[in-house]
């Protein structure tokens, strides 16, 4: 009998990369990164642990947990730290998904969601978004069944960047069976700046089948480091971490985290650039006639159906990556310094070549 793995793995999507180029990338907006390196206090801060980096970090992770936590305003027993959120992802969903549960989730959504959920021996049930690119709450209601184990939402939404409201979850969280574990993926939340941000936090009150994850990957500047971050009610983390490694956030990793919350200013100049250069791209984008979605990330989402690859091999020519979604769409991360002039002429190249198609 030869060596065989989970026959289902066999039906994984490979994630994608940004589309190779013979030209040298010189502006990254592939992958949703921070456009610059750590601040001084968490350079000094990972520098002086290198030295002791033949200790392992705490068992457990209990001082990150707290200083989390603080930062946060809820109790340590609340939080638990990860080698990135989505590490926790798939520790949540082990430790809840039954063999043959089914997960529901947006779709498109975050494309390493399908891979968590049969990772954890369940099945996806994809519910397309709305014309928008924001997620359908009535059909991911309506998606919830007797097998159901949990509900991804993604706000804002990776990739379409559209975010939901605080009444919109607050009245959807009231739908789901208590059974039904509700995960709040809110990697990109710092860059959300609509009129009725989530308040996830002050939800778990209410809802104790709600799990919220964080990252410092984004806003903080820390993807390379891997630290995420998930906030529940105390049952909930007590179970994640009956199976998280003791070691799960490495020690580097664990005193960057630490410095970085004591150091508002570098999280706030990454978010504020975001911001006012996601403006720039959506003004860019109007005077081309491109279609986006209305983005309260650190990227925007272009759905131009079969011109996607088009668009994004212009913008590869002229050195900047994009992610592209064969047939439905491109992201484009903003934030990185000379995006704005090398965009700007990929898009007139584009929009010259033909009229723009939306899906
Ligand atoms: C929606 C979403 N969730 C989670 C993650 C993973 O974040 P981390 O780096 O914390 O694992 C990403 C990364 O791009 C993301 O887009």
């Amino acid at each position: 009998m030869p060596l065989t793995p989970r026959p289902e793995l066999g039906l994984l999507a490979d994630y994608s990369t940004a589309l190779a180029s013979a030209v040298p990338v010189r502006v990254r907006a592939s992958s949703n990164e921070a456009r610059d390196g750590l601040s001084p206090a968490v350079r000094a801060a990972v520098v002086a642990r290198l030295e002791s980096a033949n200790r392992y970090p705490q068992l457990g992770g209990g001082q990150l947990a707290a200083a989390i936590a603080a930062h946060l305003g809820v109790a340590a027993d609340q939080v638990a730290a990860g080698d990135g959120s989505l590490s926790l992802l798939n520790y949540v969903l082990l430790a809840y998904c039954r063999p043959g549960a089914s997960v529901v989730h947006a779709w498109r959504s975050y494309e390493a969601y399908p891979i968590c959920i049969r990772t954890a021996g369940a099945e996806p049930v994809g519910v397309a978004n709305l014309p928008d690119g924001s997620h359908d709450l009535a059909g991911l209601a309506a998606a919830i069944g007797p097998g159901t184990a949990a509900v991804i939402l993604c706000s804002p939404n990776n990739p379409t960047g559209t975010a939901l409201s605080h009444t919109q979850v607050a009245d959807f969280l009231g739908r789901v069976p208590d059974s039904v574990l509700v995960v709040l993926d809110e990697a990109y939340l710092d860059f959300c700046a609509c009129a009725d941000p989530v308040r996830s936090l002050e939800l778990l009150a209410e809802h104790a089948n709600l799990v919220v994850l964080r990252t410092f990957s984004k806003a903080y500047g820390l993807a390379g480091l891997r630290v995420g971050h998930l906030v529940a009610r105390a049952e909930v983390v007590r179970t994640v971490r009956r199976i998280l490694p003791p070691f799960a956030v490495n020690a580097l990793a664990e005193v960057a985290a630490v410095a970085a919350l004591a150091d508002p200013q570098h999280r706030a100049g990454i978010v504020a650039d975001v911001v006012a250069q996601r403006a720039e791209v959506m003004a860019l984008l109007d005077a081309h006639g491109i279609p986006y979605a209305a983005s309260e990330a650190n990227f925007v989402w272009l759905p131009l159906g079969e011109r996607s690859t088009e668009l994004g091999g212009r913008c590869a020519e002229l050195g900047i990556s994009t992610r592209v979604f064969a047939g439905e769409g491109i992201r484009i991360t903003v934030g990185e310094p000379g995006l704005l002039p090398a965009l700007s002429d990929a898009l007139a190249a584009y929009a010259d070549a033909g009229v723009p198609a939306t899906t």
